[in-house]
């Protein structure tokens, strides 16, 4: 904590660069009581060390903490989500840097393609993986003969699986044997399941978005490290502060 409260930066400055808003904004915030400073409301005139005080915009970290990394991964099909595979097949974790060492949050199957985040911040991590989070991710699905308006209202509103029925999701269609199905739950190899429960399984599999990320430029097997306004909008979708999506990449 940074003991020189007169010396650091100004707050409404460190939260402009933040991406929280303009300075202007930024100072109404403060005066509004809405910023936090180690734990406590922060006056105007503040000033703040950002890799040392934490610093909180309705209970929302602003900025990332020394030594945290947040990678996106385009997971290739045939590599697991795991941290190490005792058969020596290929895993996430070869895919991007060693030091420091990160581990996937969630999963995809071995077959399953797309987005996913590695990343040290066991915080996030764990708040994003929360059921009750519920976190939105997007799926490609391209599947075995053609789903007809039916088969996608049962998606739609619930279909049953072994582990119950599952909950309510957005799912359109793309082309006649592809579906976009954007679902909050995380169960195992939910999206394959339900489409196989519907009559149409499922042929390749792509998570194309995961709350407010999405990459289209980011090739099979290709890592980027998410920016801090993308930690931002993940920390406030994990705090179910809405999924507002960022500018699509
Ligand atoms: N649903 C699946 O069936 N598989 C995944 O990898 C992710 C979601």
């Amino acid at each position: 904590m940074s003991d020189q409260p007169e010396a650091g930066e100004r707050l409404q400055k460190v939260l402009a660069r933040a991406g929280i808003g303009s300075r202007r904004v930024s100072e109404e915030m403060i005066a509004g009581g809405r910023v936090t400073v180690n734990g406590q409301v922060a006056v105007l005139g503040r000033r703040v060390d950002i890799s040392v005080d934490r610093v909180e915009v309705d209970g929302v970290a602003v900025g990332v903490a020394p030594g945290l990394v947040h990678y996106l991964l385009n997971k290739p099909r045939g590599v697991l989500s795991t941290a190490a595979d005792t058969h020596g097949r290929p895993t996430v974790v070869e895919l991007v840097p060693d030091e420091p060492r990160v581990f996937p949050v969630g999963r995809l199957d071995a077959d399953t393609e797309g987005l996913l985040i590695l990343t040290n911040d066991g915080d996030l991590a764990q708040r994003l993986s929360h059921p009750s989070h519920g976190v939105e991710k997007e799926y490609l699905a391209e599947v075995e003969g053609r789903p007809s308006p039916w088969d996608v209202r049962r998606l739609r509103e619930g279909v049953v699986l072994e582990d119950g029925i599952t909950a309510p999701a957005r799912v359109s269609l793309l082309g006649p044997e592809l579906l976009r199905i954007v679902i909050h739950e995380g169960r195992n190899r939910q999206v394959r399941r339900m489409c196989e429960a519907v009559g149409h399984p499922v042929v390749r599999l792509v998570r194309s978005r995961i709350g407010p990320l999405s990459d289209r430029r980011l090739r099979p097997g290709q890592w980027r490290e998410l920016e801090l306004s993308e930690v931002r909008a993940l920390e406030q979708a994990a705090a179910g502060h809405g999924e507002s999506r960022l500018p699509a990449r």
